[in-house]
């Protein structure tokens, strides 16, 4: 029986990843130092569905000792631990280079030394291309639009220039060159997906990271939302499932496709800007009171994935759209709100 490990395997993505694998019959271990708030319910969660082949090591990566300790003995290893917040990056950059690059080179590090090195994927973002500023946009009402066509019709691909800002793209964007570059260094098998949003069960969304479960909570708490800029930005979301699909696919193929980068997300047909968000949250039952804050620092007015490439080498294409995932991530966070009330730490029970 093969083994895996998932960096991170508490967090929102690594729960949803470590649970499919474990329910296909693999041995996870999932490594985690518990920083979120909230995702010890997602490791309780985890631990009440698959008892016998899920081994839970509690530690920080930033220690190259916790690094190897994981990764040894494993076949593969999803490294997706990570200081997940550009606010946060800015407001503690050393941290978030500690977290992000330091406790990425350990697990390479960790990889390497293996006598059998396990094939690495790693969890990258679209913030490594920057704020995407020469990109033309018109403002249609509800989001702003591309005004080339070829980007309207198929989104950001990966030969798009890099362009870091923001710490947390800077310590993201570093980590994602390394992980590539162990690939032609070391001969590591390794591979990167550059990711859009990503939403769906298990989210402890807030207001620095998660936005779309952050909205649906707000909403179900009678809570208004903040929107910082004018809510007309825009994003391809993807539902987790199809992402934990792109996983599986990945490593599956990392002998043929390691030591690439590909750009994930909804894709066109799943871009949705805030304030659309905020009328389909509306939709499902309950219409949050809206309030407008400043632009962030970094913030894209439009990001949307074109993931032609690794639909092409694989034949992964999302699944679950925009509309329908909403609403599964809202009554999934409504089935598990008391007397009305939705506790953001039981958000991930
Ligand atoms: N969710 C998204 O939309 C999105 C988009 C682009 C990239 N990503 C990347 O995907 C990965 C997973 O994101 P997520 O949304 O599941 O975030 P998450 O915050 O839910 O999960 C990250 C997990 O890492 C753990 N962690 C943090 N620092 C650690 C450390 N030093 N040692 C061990 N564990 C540590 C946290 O406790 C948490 O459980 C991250 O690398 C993130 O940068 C996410």
């Amino acid at each position: 029986m093969s083994w895996a490990l998932v960096t991170g395997g508490a967090g929102f993505i690594g729960t949803n990843l470590a649970d499919r694998l474990l329910a296909e019959g693999q041995r996870v271990r999932v490594l985690d130092n518990l920083s979120r708030p909230g995702v010890e319910r997602n490791l309780e969660w985890l631990r009440e569905r698959h008892r016998d082949r899920l081994e839970v090591m509690i530690g920080d990566l930033c220690e190259p000792a916790v690094a190897a300790g994981a990764v040894r003995g494993v076949e593969s290893v999803f490294h997706l631990a990570a200081q997940v917040a550009v606010t946060t990056s800015l407001e503690d950059p050393v941290l978030d280079f500690d977290v992000n690059l330091v406790g990425t080179l350990n697990v390479l590090e960790a990889a390497r030394r293996q006598a059998r090195p396990p094939a690495v994927i790693f969890t990258s973002t679209n913030k490594v291309y920057g704020g995407l500023e020469d990109v033309e946009l018109e403002d249609t009402g509800r989001r702003y639009e591309p005004l080339a066509e070829s980007i309207r019709r198929r989104g950001i691909s990966e030969q798009r220039p890099l362009d870091f800002c923001t710490p947390y793209g800077c310590s993201k964007g570093a980590a994602d060159q390394y992980v590539l570059d162990y690939a032609k260094s070391y001969g590591l098998r390794t591979a990167v997906f550059r990711m859009s949003c990503i939403y769906g069960p298990h989210q402890c969304g807030n207001e620095d990271q998660g936005w779309v479960a952050h909205f649906a909570l707000r909403a179900l708490e009678g809570e208004p939302i903040t929107l910082y800029g004018d809510g007309r930005q825009v994003r391809d979301v993807l539902f987790v499932d199809d992402l934990v699909d792109a996983f599986l696919l990945l490593r599956e193929n990392v002998d043929s496709l390691g030591g690439r980068a590909y750009n994930i997300g909804g894709g066109p047909g799943n871009a949705v800007s805030l304030l659309e968000v905020i009328e389909r949250i509306g939709e499902l039952g309950s219409e949050p009171a809206v309030e407008f804050g400043p632009w962030r620092q970094g913030d894209q007015r439009y990001y949307v994935t074109d993931t032609r490439q690794f639909g092409r080498d694989t034949g992964w294409r999302p699944r679950v759209s925009a509309e329908e995932g909403i609403e599964r991530l809202y009554s999934w966070l409504r089935d598990r709100s008391v007397g009305g009330r939705v506790a953001r730490a039981a958000t991930a029970a």
